[in-house]
């Protein structure tokens, strides 16, 4: 597939190794400018990546993977060219001081929806630390980690849990964008905390009995 990642650090970088790897074309770019990726694009061990402008990876993606700090948000191409494109929203909603942002009753990639209404928008590789991701990719015969995936477009998802699997881990479908959104969020029991496919459904049922992670209004 033709992959566009924004966000070149921890994540994005991460990313496009992992997906270059897989056989697919990713395009990945940053704020900074395509000069600035030219290490990163030499350091991968494949003719599969090339660097371009954020608006160059969107246009190019069938599918986009927002990989910047949440907060920055704000600062990605024009919703537009997002319209019917399969997005990964991997962001965290982390202030400059690494404190969660409180949404009240809301989540991070629903805010996203509202920025980019016409995109298939997919909320996956928020829980695991990058480091792990990776390192932690395993081959099918091998016990897999998990990396949950949330939305309301099923075939986006399906999409998404695809490329999961091609890179090593194991997909686990969390919900909607809104439930199994908020169960990926900061603090929740599948946040951080790398696991198999039999701990997973075990934490999203216990999550589903006792949520303690949705902010409660009295
Ligand atoms: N780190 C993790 O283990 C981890 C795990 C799961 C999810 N996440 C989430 O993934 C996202 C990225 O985290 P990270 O750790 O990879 O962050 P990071 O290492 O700080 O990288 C952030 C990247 O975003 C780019 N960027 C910032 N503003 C941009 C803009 N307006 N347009 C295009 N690119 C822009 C930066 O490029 P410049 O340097 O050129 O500005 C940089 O390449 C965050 O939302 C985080 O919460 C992180």
């Amino acid at each position: 597939m033709k992959i566009g990642i924004i966000g070149s650090g921890n994540i994005g970088a991460t990313l496009a190794h992992l997906f270059a790897k897989a056989g697919h074309q990713v395009e990945i770019s940053n704020s900074s400018g395509q000069a600035s990726l030219n290490a990163l694009v030499k350091s991968i061990s494949s003719n599969n990546v090339t660097a371009a402008t954020p608006e160059g990876a969107v246009r190019f993606a069938q599918v986009v993977l927002l990989a910047i700090p949440w907060r920055k948000k704000h600062e990605l191409p024009p919703s537009d060219l997002f319209k019917g494109k399969i997005v990964i929203d991997a962001m965290n909603p982390y202030s400059e001081n690494f404190e969660v942002i409180d949404l009240g009753n809301s989540t991070s990639s629903e805010e996203v929806t509202k920025q980019l209404p016409s995109a298939r928008l997919v909320k996956a590789f928020n829980t695991m630390y990058y480091e792990m991701l990776r390192t932690g990719a395993r081959n099918s015969q091998e016990e897999r980690l998990v990396l949950f995936v949330a939305g309301d477009d099923p075939d986006a998802k399906a999409v998404v849990s695809k490329l999961i699997d091609e890179i090593g881990f194991t997909p686990v479908d969390a919900g909607s964008l809104r439930e199994g959104g908020r169960k990926q969020q900061p603090g929740s029991s599948i946040y951080n905390d790398p696991m198999t496919v039999e701990v997973a459904y075990k934490r999203l049922a216990e999550l589903d009995k006792h949520d303690n992670t949705w902010p409660h209004r009295d």
